[in-house]
């Protein structure tokens, strides 16, 4: 990895092994954006890479330079106004109303490692050899507005890392209505762009389309990153598919509103946005303020979407999540939301938790209703103490019983919200997020705090310390489940409005900060109505999310592959719940829905008492499974073979760092009569080494493994005899792999 630096011609050439991004100061004094992908020779002069071209009908910013249209110009941080008709990475709002603004090269700095971004979550550094950062200032000189733009490249993967940092060095005040965290101008737009949309039970769909000229985006305008759409897409050339060819991915690591867009131009190069959503956004820099952006991470692969996940679990897994859980096995939970919703005691719970422990489980987690006079949705949010009629022992109490069983106790809390009944919205009635003067709009019956304002934010520091200090806890399972309507913050003046939905973000980061450094052992994970926050921000403080409200095995197949896009198998929460399932009455068989929750964090969310003996001795032999196999599991390399979007049958492996061992997941929907011979084709194994699948006779060697394929027919294809199985709908199977010797 370097940061090569031509200072005659101004030019920046980050590499790796892998890729080269060059980036170059133009005749215009602007910084052009020259190549990002494969890596490339180091080169005296890279200008060629630049084409410029006198195009009719454009305007040129530099007297007789025809050529000098910006809105012909790669550039890395382009703005409108001037000649670029594009849409802008940066708008700022002079104090005279000009919206031009106009950055152009000052300086340059290169810092070995990786920045901290003050009160914002980043991928990180552990020693300063891993990676490099190069820091581009630029500055508008009639206003005296710099705009450090910051470049990390990794030593490995195809991986760069970056934010925009503004600083007011002038005399009067600014305002930022727009500031990307990252623009990428690219020479072409011959690309399909994949996007991650859905909704509340049915997160992150994989949605491909051809990119064309004209804007395509996607966001969110709810205060949170979403259920909807999340800040992940990809750039994928048409002829590349799982396994190769050329993909980008550009991922926000942020939480709150976002945008991500291309925009291809008439002469089909294509310019891609990412950050805070511009609608709404309006930051005021006083003279000596600085605004800092989330950042944004692209990835450039040419082995295709395989590859490009690959490139981003090692990084998120590795150098964005944090902390105490990071590198460990995670511990197998029992939760009791969908086994008792609100209505339980504290009996009920200790009998829950003693067959669990009976099972092998070792950690149970209280969900919601254990707090104030929780016992509807409609009361008791934002009350966190315990809840004496269900709980006579409190929570520390409760957590010591469990403790004794030999289990680790977990606790629920939805930190960023209140309902209108309950004691702490009766003492601060003006503490949440309400335009003066209109009617406020509910959600799950609740109100939004203002997390923008630092009282409100210590105020629930408090409780949560206070209990989490108090009681024996080594989980919390952080809930959030409403977006932002009418938002106006009681702590800001008229001409700071715009700054409201990031700063709520901001207090959501600031609490996560204090908690996780003051309880470093405690597991955090990060909940919206299931996956409504599902993103790299949240990564960074809590290294589990719970992926979906939906714990039906066949609709996670499609969530959690559709998640494994961008996010590392560690990080996905994933339950075997009751069948027939309470999100869709589907009945599926246990064993299918341990073999699609392996591939996750792994857990119960029922009451094991209330399955039969035969069940609960399957249940033992499933947590026994997982506690062998969860570090291969979480921790090796993932591939997604056979899609749950393409047909009725999904497949998924994980392969240990020395190939020695790997377990696949095969999932068929709905079984059939008589069916065709079936194979799947596995990755990632050495081709030279000989593989014992268990339960079959025959070992196989790697090549044969990766290009016959294993084969996966059963005698449902017609063969079946009175004493063989012939398999079920919503059946699963999965094969360990072992290296002989
Ligand atoms: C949300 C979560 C669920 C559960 C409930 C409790 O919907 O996603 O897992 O915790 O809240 O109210």
């Amino acid at each position: 990895m370097n940061i090569s630096v031509n200072n005659k011609k101004n030019t920046f050439h980050l590499y790796n092994d892998e890729i080269s991004y060059i980036i170059s100061v133009l005749p215009t004094r602007h910084l052009g954006q020259l190549y990002y992908g494969r890596r490339i020779r180091e080169r005296e002069d890279y200008s060629w890479l630049l084409e410029l071209r006198d195009r009719p009908m454009s305007s040129w910013t530099v007297k007789e330079g025809q050529k000098y249209s910006l809105e012909h110009i790669r550039q890395e941080y382009g703005v409108f106004g001037s000649t670029d008709y594009r849409s802008p990475a940066a708008e700022v709002v002079s104090s005279n109303g000009s919206r031009i603004s106009d950055f152009c090269f000052a300086d340059y700095r290169i810092l070995a490692g990786k920045p901290e971004l003050p009160g914002l979550p980043a991928t990180y550094t552990e020693d300063d050899s891993e990676a490099m950062t190069l820091i581009v200032t630029l500055r508008d000189d009639l206003n005296g507005l710099e705009l450090e733009l910051y470049y990390t490249i990794f030593d490995q993967c195809g991986a760069i890392a970056r934010s925009a940092r503004f600083v007011n060095n002038g005399t009067e005040d600014l305002h930022l209505t727009t500031a990307m965290s990252l623009s990428l101008d690219l020479p072409d737009s011959d690309y399909d762009w994949i996007q991650f949309s859905g909704a509340w039970a049915r997160e992150r769909y994989p949605k491909v389309r051809r990119l064309e000229q004209g804007i395509q985006s996607v966001g969110s305008m709810r205060g949170n990153s979403s259920h909807n759409h999340n800040p992940f897409f990809i750039l994928k050339r048409p002829t590349a598919d799982e396994f190769q060819g050329e993909a980008i991915g550009f991922s926000l690591v942020y939480s709150g509103n976002f945008l991500a867009q291309a925009e291809v131009d008439t002469y089909d190069t294509t310019r891609v946005l990412m950050g805070i959503h511009p609608s709404c956004f309006d930051w005021k820099l006083a003279p000596g303020e600085s605004f800092q952006t989330p950042e944004a991470v692209i990835s450039y692969t040419d082995q295709g979407l395989n590859g490009l996940s690959r490139n981003f679990h090692r990084l998120y897994q590795k150098r964005l999540a944090r902390g105490y859980w990071r590198d460990r096995e995670r511990p197998i939970l029992i939760n009791n939301w969908e086994a008792t919703y609100f209505d339980f005691n504290e009996e009920e719970i200790l009998n829950i938790a003693q067959k669990a422990k009976e099972c092998g489980v070792e950690l149970f987690v209280l969900d919601d209703g254990w707090f104030g006079a929780r016992n509807t949705e409609r009361a008791g949010l934002g009350d966190w103490y315990v809840n004496q009629d269900k709980l006579p022992a409190g929570i520390s109490g409760l957590a010591e019983k469990i403790e004794n069983m030999g289990m680790k106790f977990g606790l629920w809390f939805e930190p960023e919200m209140v309902n209108e009944d309950s004691d702490l919205f009766r003492a601060h009635p003006d503490w949440i997020i309400r335009t003066p003067g209109r009617e406020t709009s509910y959600g799950r019956h609740q109100l939004v705090l203002d997390f923008s304002r630092k009282e409100v934010v210590d105020h629930i520091y408090e409780m949560m310390a206070k209990i989490l200090s108090e009681a024996k806890i080594s989980y919390v399972k952080w809930d959030m489940n409403r977006s932002i309507t009418e938002c106006f913050s009681a702590g800001l003046p008229a001409d700071r409005q715009g700054e409201a939905y990031h700063r709520y973000i901001l207090g959501v980061y600031d609490l996560y900060e204090r908690l996780t450094s003051q309880f470093p052992e405690v597991l955090f994970e990060s909940c919206a109505s299931g996956g409504g926050r599902f993103d790299p921000g949240l990564l960074y403080y809590a290294p589990q999310g719970w992926t979906s409200d939906d714990t039906d095995a066949v609709e996670r197949l499609k969530i959690q592959y559709g998640t494994s896009y961008c996010y590392p198998i560690s990080s996905m929460g994933s339950h075997v719940s009751v069948s027939p399932n309470h999100q869709l009455n589907r009945n599926t068989p246990l064993h299918t829905r341990a073999n699609v929750a392996y591939f996750g964090t792994f857990g119960y969310e029922l009451d094991l008492n209330k399955l039969t003996d035969e069940e609960q001795e399957a249940v033992k032999e499933q947590i026994r499974f997982m506690k062998e196999h969860r570090r291969l599991i979480q921790f090796g390399t993932f591939y997604r073979l056979q899609s749950p979007f393409e047909g009725n049958i999904a497949s998924w492996m994980v392969v240990s760092e020395d190939k020695k061992e790997a377990i696949v997941g095969w999932y068929r929907v709905l079984n059939g009569v008589n069916m065709p011979y079936t194979r799947t084709k596995l990755m990632g194994l050495s081709p030279d080494t000989e593989y014992r699948v268990e339960g079959m006779d025959t070992t196989h060697f790697g090549d044969e493994l990766m290009n016959y394929g294993l084969i996966t027919s059963d005698h449902a294809s017609g063969s079946a005899s009175p004493d063989e199985e012939i398999g079920q709908d919503f059946d699963s199977r999965l094969y360990l792999l072992k290296a002989v010797n």
